[in-house]
């Protein structure tokens, strides 16, 4: 009989259903939404899918002193996580969650779609050095195949990582699966979920590409 420590972890998959979210990435999807309104949306909907996204994160009691009496209450608990950012586009998500936690370590993976094999090609890695100790928030816009996701997520547990969970803004069910295919471990939560791919490997309706969008380079 198989103890819960020893059952196969479950595949959790989030979608953030809140009227303000849907509404920005709404806005977002607009093809006539410039870069400067396009940046400032990313970071609020990483904002608000952060905040459902970090639920989990372990806690422990502490005493405070408060100006009236000395209490009990809770803190983020270890050393302070990682968020990694998925080049390019993962950068606008990670600055918006050093907003909610000033103190976080930051790592990069530096990744491009080949644009006629949709396979991730990388070119740059750095993360924390203690990275194996640290709760990690990766993050990326985007979740399309998935293979970008997959890559960084095998690069963190090559380097010790243990707990791990994904944020992104627009997934699809193709992404979901190539993820929790071979990571089951790895909770997902997405602001929005779209349908399907298109021929090209971009989501439908999706909003384009949002490193393009997000720096103005097409
Ligand atoms: C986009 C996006 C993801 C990837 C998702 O990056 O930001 O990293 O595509 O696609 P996948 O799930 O099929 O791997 P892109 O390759 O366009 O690079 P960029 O961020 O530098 O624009
Ligand atoms: N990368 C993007 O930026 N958009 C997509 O729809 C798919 C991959």
């Amino acid at each position: 009989m198989s103890s819960p420590q020893s059952a196969s972890p479950q595949s959790s998959l989030t979608v953030i259903n809140h009227p303000l979210v849907d509404h920005k990435i709404t806005l977002l999807r607009d093809v006539n939404t410039g870069a400067g309104e396009f940046r400032s949306l990313c970071q609020e909907v990483t904002l608000l899918t952060a905040y459902e996204a970090l639920r989990a994160l372990p806690t422990e009691t502490v005493t405070v002193e408060t100006p009236l009496t000395t209490t009990d209450a809770k803190q983020l608990a270890g050393p302070a996580p990682a968020v990694v950012g998925i080049l390019r586009a993962g950068l606008i998500m990670v600055e918006a969650i050093l907003t909610l936690i000033p103190n976080a370590k930051v790592g990069h993976i530096g990744l491009y779609r080949d644009p006629d094999t949709h396979l991730p090609v990388e070119y740059y890695r750095k993360f924390p050095i203690d990275i194996e100790r640290r709760e990690v928030i990766l993050v990326d816009p985007m979740l399309a195949t998935g293979g970008s996701a997959v890559a960084a997520i095998e690069h963190l547990k090559e380097a010790g990582v243990k707990s791990l969970r994904m944020i992104a803004i627009v997934g699809c069910p193709e992404g979901v699966a190539a993820v929790h295919g071979p990571h089951p471990d790895v909770p997902i939560t997405v602001a929005a979920l779209d349908p399907k791919l298109n021929d090209s490997a971009y989501i439908v309706p999706g909003l384009g590409d949002a490193g393009d969008r997000i720096y103005g380079t097409k």
